[in-house]
Order: C-alpha cells, then structure tokens, then sequence
C-alpha cells in the first residue's frame, strides 16, 4: 500500500515511473545502550514503521530529494557540490549517502528520489538511520555496487557522522539494514559479527510496548558528544583502545584505578556493565527465560539514568509507572534526553499498565505520549 503510494507520489513529481521501491524500518533497542562507540553489544530490533523510497537513477551528476512528509518543493543539488555539513535539514540524510557512496569511489552519478516515512521523528527510533539506510539500499540495487549489508551500514554511519555531523556509532544503521523479521539482532560492534535472536513475545503470551514520551531530543547531539568523549576518555586512562576491552570480573580493579575521578567512574561502570546485561538478556533469551530479562531491562536503566545521566523526568516516570503497574520490564531506549521507553508486559497487563502511564503523565502535566506495541520486523528490503 505504501510503495504504491510512494511510487504515485513520485510519479507525480518527476513524471515517470521509478525504477524501484525500498524501504527500511526504525529500530528500538532492547538493551546495550551507548555502548556502539565502545565496540560493545548491542540489541536492537526492527519496528513495522519505515522509510519508503521510490528512486531512479541520473546521468548528469544532479540529486533530485522530495520527501511526502516535509513541506516544501522538490530539492535539487549537484553531486560535485556537496559537502559535508552545509545541509542543515532531511536533506542531509540522502544527500550525506551519495556524497559517502561517491567518496568511497562508488559510481553514483544521479539520482531522483521520493521518500515518505512512518518513523516518528526525535522519538529515538531512528529515524534518520532508516533514510539513510532506504537510500543506500536502493542505489547499491540500482547501480549494482555489490555492497553487503554491514558495509551500507558503515557508509550510512559516515554520513551520519562526517556529512551530518553527528558523532554517532553504528547501531542503528546496522538495525536497519540487518534485522529480520521475529529477531532481535546480537550486534557485536567491534566487528561488526552478528546473530540473530529468535524474539517472539506474543507466542509467550507477553507484549513490548514503545512510549513515546514526545519530548523531542533536539539538543542530544552536545550531551551525546560530551558521553562519548567521556568514555574515550575512560578508555585512555584505563590503557585500552575501547571500554569494551574491559571483563566484566575486571570492573572493580578499573574503577579503582579511576580513583575519584567521578565522572570516568560513572561512564565507565555504565558501559561495561551495560555490555554485562546484553550478554545476560542474550542468555536468557536463548534458554528460553523470556520473562526474567525484565529486570535487566530495569537495571539497565537505573544505569543510564544515574551513572551515564541521560534519562528525564519522563523516561523515568514511565519506567517507574510502569513498573509499579505490574510491567516485567522497562527501560528508556535509543539515545536519551528525551525519545522513547520501552515495557516488557503480559498481555493481561497491557491495558493497567498503559492507562497507569498515561494517566501520570496527565497528572505530571506532561504532553500525553504515544504507545505503541513494538513487532520485530524485517529490516531493510526492495519492495517493487
Ligand atoms: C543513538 C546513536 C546510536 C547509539 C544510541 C545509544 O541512537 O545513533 O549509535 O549510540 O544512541 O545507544
């Protein structure tokens, strides 16, 4: 339904039909947060939301962009123009994309695209990652570049991080591009080395819900920077490339050696017991211990909240509500400051719980968040 109304859409525009249709979903996280730029784990799913792109290609060295959800004409630049950070909008997205293909040596000589999504924006569910990730799939199609998947992947990270400026790691490109349907991805982020999870609540009779707390983390990119030179810096101190190389059973002797230097302890402690909690989560899940991930879930954000401080009032209180309503699990997801919680619950639970969440932030005075029930999907895939 949506490709063929992305196809109208451009159609419409460009006056010819499109050479093909893609799409790629958002992502939630179930657990290993901010550990990406410190070669940890990770695991992450697809949402059923996504970005749809109808594209074809062009000879003449011009990028045509028009999004369904963006007011304004369609954008036109030149591919020899491009430049890192001198977009300042969606636009950014796409063009950083061809500007990293073409950088990488890619023949990518044009294109004409058409995207709409279904992603909400800010919300922590990337979706910038799955534009990023639409438009990579289908010009790797349509030029035959031959690119595997975790290399799209990478490509989309250095447009994220050099053409958008965003220092961000590579979760959420990856989740994208990766994720199969009825999975939860085990991301290995120093190498990239995957497996897929089997991860189908509904067959045992529990749901994850997303909330959406609407607070929208327009000013996340300062305080992300801030964590993740934090950790680099940890890294330093401690003698290792990454706070990854640190075990588990090593923690202690490496926060003694921090002494009081409070705020390396605190980043530090958080991801190495974060990558801790991911290998846990993975375990349980294996041997079928679906419901006693739920407190993971809760430490986990326990630590974010207090160790790498990027909660807010609203992640907690849904977190806390949550919890208290009978939920098995819950935690903030994606990169904080804002954006979205997750909750693990029974079925017979989901209605209490949702109400007791929306309810307190109608007493809290908060804007009422979105729930939505979160279905591992597939991740990033040609539609026509
Ligand atoms: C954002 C970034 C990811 C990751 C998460 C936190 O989503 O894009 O790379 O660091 O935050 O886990």
């Amino acid at each position: 339904m949506r490709a063929q109304q992305v196809r109208a859409g451009f159609v419409e525009l460009y006056g010819t039909e499109p050479e093909g249709v893609w799409s790629a979903p958002g992502r939630v996280n179930l657990i290993g947060e901010h550990t990406d730029y410190n070669d940890g784990f990770v695991m992450p799913f697809a949402l059923p939301h996504t970005a749809v792109a109808a594209v074809s290609r062009r000879d003449d060295g011009v990028l045509r962009l028009h999004s369904a959800d963006v007011d304004g004409g369609v954008v036109e630049l030149r591919l020899d123009e491009l430049t890192p950070e001198s977009d300042r909008d969606w636009t950014a997205y796409p063009a950083g994309v061809v500007w990293a293909l073409r950088e990488a040596g890619h023949p990518v000589t044009g294109a004409d695209i058409h995207l709409g999504s279904t992603v909400p924006s800010g919300a922590g569910l990337s979706s910038s990652a799955a534009l990023e990730v639409v438009v990579a799939l289908a010009l790797n199609d349509l030029y035959e570049l031959g690119l595997q998947r975790w290399q799209l992947a990478r490509l989309c990270q250095r447009a994220e991080n050099v053409y958008v400026g965003a220092p961000t790691g590579i979760m959420d490109q990856t989740a994208s591009a990766c994720c199969e349907d009825g999975h939860a991805l085990f991301l290995d982020t120093r190498d990239l080395s995957q497996k897929q999870i089997p991860f189908d609540l509904a067959a045992e009779g529990m749901r994850l819900l997303v909330v959406d707390t609407q607070v929208k983390h327009s000013h996340s990119e300062g305080e992300y920077g801030k964590r993740r030179a934090g950790c680099e810096r940890g890294a330093a101190l401690l003698g290792v490339d990454a706070l990854r190389d640190i075990p588990y059973a090593d923690l202690d002797a490496a926060l003694a050696r921090l002494g009081d230097d409070e705020e390396a302890v605190r980043l530090v402690r958080h991801v190495v017991t974060e990558d801790e909690r991911v290998e846990k989560v993975v375990d349980l899940l294996k041997s079928g211990e679906t419901r006693a991930i739920g407190p993971v879930l809760v430490a986990g954000h326990a630590s974010l909240r207090d160790d790498f401080r990027i909660s807010c009032p609203e992640l907690d209180l849904v977190v806390d509500t949550a919890m208290s309503a009978g939920a098995l699990g819950s935690r903030m997801t994606g990169g904080g400051f804002g954006g979205s919680a997750i909750v693990l619950a029974d079925v017979a639970d989901v209605d209490t719980v949702t109400k007791a969440v929306e309810e307190a932030f109608a007493a809290a005075g908060f804007t009422a968040p979105r729930v939505f029930e979160a279905v591992p999907s597939p991740g990033a895939r040609r539609l026509v």
